[in-house]
C-alpha cells in the first residue's frame, strides 16, 4: 500500500514537528497538518518563521524546507480527511476535569471528536493512526465508532505513540531511540497497514529501531515508558531530602549510582519536581486503570511518584520562606524561569506555576523572567489554578523582559528552570541590586555554589 497523502489532526506540540519530520524525510508524500485553532494554523503559516507557535531548537530549519513543499498547515479538516489515505490523531488527551474519573482519567472527548468525523468524512478506506497518549483499549473505542459512524469503508486502527520531550523534540524524531507500531497483524488489511506506517519510517529511521507490537501492548508501553521517567525523577527527588538532613550530597549519590550500568545515568537530576504537560497526566491515567481494574497495590505504587512530586514543589517553596525569616509579605522574589524545563515555551504543569503561587498565598511580590514563555501565558498559568481572583494575582506579579530588571531590590532569586543563559550572567552585578542578605535558591542545581558563595550569596539548593 503507497500513501501519498496524509492527514494528521492535532497542529500542537507533537503534531507539528512530528509530521515535519515525516515530510522532510518523504519529499513525495503530502502531508497535511490540521486543526480546529486558526490562531495555531496561522501562527504555523507566519511567514516569519520566529513568530511558529511553538519553540523547539532545530524545528525552524525543518519547517523551512518542507513547508509549502509537501508539508501544510490548514484549517480545512474534513478536506484533508477526504483525500488522506492515513490520519494520525494528535489532539490533546488532558486529565478529565469533570463526571467520572475526574482528576485522573485522560478525557478522550477530543479523540472521540476526531474519530467521529473521520467516519463521517471518509468516503475511502483510511488507516487511522493514534498518535496522541491514550489509555489501553482505546483503539477498540476508536474502532467501534468508526465502524459506526462510518459509510461502509473499511478502517485500519495503528497505536503509533510518541516519545519526543519537548526541548530535544528534533533530535529525538531525527534519531528515535525507537519506533512503536501496533496493529492487528492477524489480518491481511492490518498487516498492510502496519507496513505502510513501517515504510514512512523507514525513510530515515533504522528498521531495527522500528518496533511493531499489538496494539494493547503499545498503548501500555506508551504510560509505562513515562511512569518509568517519572519515577525516577521522584525517587532521585525522595533521597534530595534525605541528603538535606545527612549532609550527603544528591550530586554525589546520583553519579555513584548511575555509573552503575544497570541503572545508568540519565534522568537521575534532582529538582524543583517535574512538570510537563504528560508525566502526571500519563501517570494518573495508569492510576485510574489500575483502580478501575481493582488493583489497587499497583494503582497505589505508581500514585507514590506524584505524591512524591507534589510534596518536592512544595517543600521547595517553603524552605523559601523558612529562609527569609518565615515571611515573604511584601518582599520582592525573583524567578528565574518559567517553562517546565528548559528550550522550550511550555509551561503546562511547570513547577514554577506551583512554586509561585504558594509564594502569592504567603502575599510575596513576585518578579518573574523567562527567555521563551510569553507573559500573557505566565498570567493564565497562575490564574488558571484558581487560588484567587485575577485582580487579586495582578497584585502580584511583575513579568519582565530582561533578567536584570527582575533583581532589582530583590530579597531572593529562585532558579525554575535550568535554561544555559542563566549559567554566563553576571552574578556580582546582581548581587550588587539585590538587598542583602541575597539569596538564590537553586531549584536545578545548574549554579556553582563556591563562586556565589564568594560573592557573598546564601545559597541554597536541591540535596
Ligand atoms: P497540544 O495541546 O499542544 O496540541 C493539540 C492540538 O489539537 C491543539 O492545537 C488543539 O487545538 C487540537 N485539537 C483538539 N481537538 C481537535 C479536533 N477535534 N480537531 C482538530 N484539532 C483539535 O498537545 P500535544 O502536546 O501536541 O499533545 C498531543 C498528544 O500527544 C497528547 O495525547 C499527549 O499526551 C501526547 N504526547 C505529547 C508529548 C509532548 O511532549 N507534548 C510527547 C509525547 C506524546
Ligand atoms: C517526557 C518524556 O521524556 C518523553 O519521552 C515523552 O514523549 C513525553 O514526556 C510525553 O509523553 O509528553 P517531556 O515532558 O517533554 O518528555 O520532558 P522531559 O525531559 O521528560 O522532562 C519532564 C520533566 O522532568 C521536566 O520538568 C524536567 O525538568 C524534569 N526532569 C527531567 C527532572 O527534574 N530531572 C531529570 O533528571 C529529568
Amino acid at each position: 500500500m503507497k500513501i501519498k497523502n496524509i492527514c494528521c489532526i492535532g497542529a500542537g506540540y507533537v503534531g507539528g514537528p512530528t509530521m515535519s519530520v515525516i515530510a522532510q524525510h518523504n519529499p513525495e508524500i503530502k502531508v497535511t497538518v490540521v486543526d480546529l485553532n486558526k490562531e495555531r494554523i496561522d501562527a504555523w503559516n507566519d511567514k516569519n518563521l520566529n513568530n511558529l507557535p511553538i519553540y523547539e531548537p532545530g524545528l525552524i530549519e525543518v519547517v523551512s524546507k518542507a513547508r509549502g513543499r509537501n508539508l501544510f498547515f490548514s484549517n480545512d479538516i474534513d478536506g484533508a480527511i477526504k483525500e488522506s489515505e492515513m490520519i494520525f490523531i494528535s489532539v490533546n488527551t488532558p486529565t478529565k476535569t469533570y463526571g467520572t474519573g475526574k482528576g485522573m482519567a485522560a478525557d478522550l472527548k477530543y479523540v472521540e471528536l476526531c474519530a467521529r468525523n473521520i467516519g463521517k468524512i471518509a468516503k475511502s478506506d483510511k488507516i487511522v493512526v493514534e498518535k496522541s497518549t491514550l489509555p489501553v483499549k482505546t483503539a477498540e473505542s476508536i474502532q467501534s465508532i468508526l465502524e459506526n459512524a462510518g459509510s461502509g469503508v473499511n478502517f485500519e486502527i495503528l497505536s503509533n505513540p510518541e516519545f519526543l520531550a519537548e526541548g530535544t523534540a528534533m533530535r529525538d524524531l531525527a534519531i528515535p531511540d525507537r519506533v512503536l507500531i501496533g496493529g492487528n497483524d492477524k489480518t491481511e488489511e492490518g498487516k498492510k497497514a502496519i507496513q505502510a506506517l513501517v515504510d514512512i519510517y523507514s525513510s530515515w529511521v533504522p528498521k531495527e529501531n522500528i518496533l511493531t507490537t499489538n496494539v494493547w501492548s503499545s498503548e501500555l508501553s506508551k504510560l509505562t515508558a513515562n511512569a518509568f521517567l517519572a519515577q525516577r525523577i521522584s525517587s532521585i527527588n525522595s533521597l534530595s531530602e534525605l541528603c538535606e538532613r545527612t549532609g550527603a550530597s544528591i550530586g554525589e549519590v546520583s553519579k555513584a549510582i548511575g555509573m552503575d550500568s544497570r541503572i545508568g545515568s540519565k534522568f537521575l537530576n534532582a529538582s524543583v519536581g517535574f512538570g510537563g504537560s504528560c508525566f502526571q497526566k500519563d501517570i494518573l491515567n495508569l492510576v485510574y486503570i489500575s483502580r478501575s481494574l481493582g488493583l489497587n497495590e499497583v494503582a497505589e505504587y505508581w500514585n507514590q511518584v506524584i505524591v512524591m512530586n507534589t510534596h518536592q514543589r512544595d517543600r521547595f517553596a517553603k524552605n523559601i520562606i523558612k529562609n527569609l525569616y518565615n515571611t515573604v509579605s511584601g518582599k520582592s522574589i525573583a524567578i528565574f524561569g518559567w517553562a517546565f524545563k528548559k528550550d522550550t515555551n511550555d509551561s503546562r504543569e511547570s513547577a514554577a506555576i506551583y512554586v509561585a503561587d504558594t509564594l502569592i498565598s504567603e502575599h510575596a511580590i513576585l518578579n518573574i523572567y523567562d527567555p521563551k514563555v510569553s507573559s500573557s501565558q505566565m498570567i493564565f498559568d497562575i490564574n488558571y489554578l484558581n487560588t484567587r481572583s485575577e485582580f487579586e494575582n495582578k497584585k502580584y506579579l511583575n513579568i519582565k523582559s530582561d533578567p536584570y530588571k527582575a533583581v532589582e531590590g530583590a530579597h531572593a532569586v529562585a532558579i525554575l528552570t535550568e535554561w544555559d543563559e542563566f549559567k554566563t550572567y553576571n552574578w556580582k552585578k546582581i548581587y550588587q541590586m539585590m538587598k542583602k542578605p541575597a539569596f538564590i535558591f537553586d531549584g536545578r542545581n545548574i549554579l556553582d555554589k563556591d563562586h556565589l558563595e564568594e560573592i557573598g550569596f546564601n545559597y541554597n539548593s536541591i540535596g
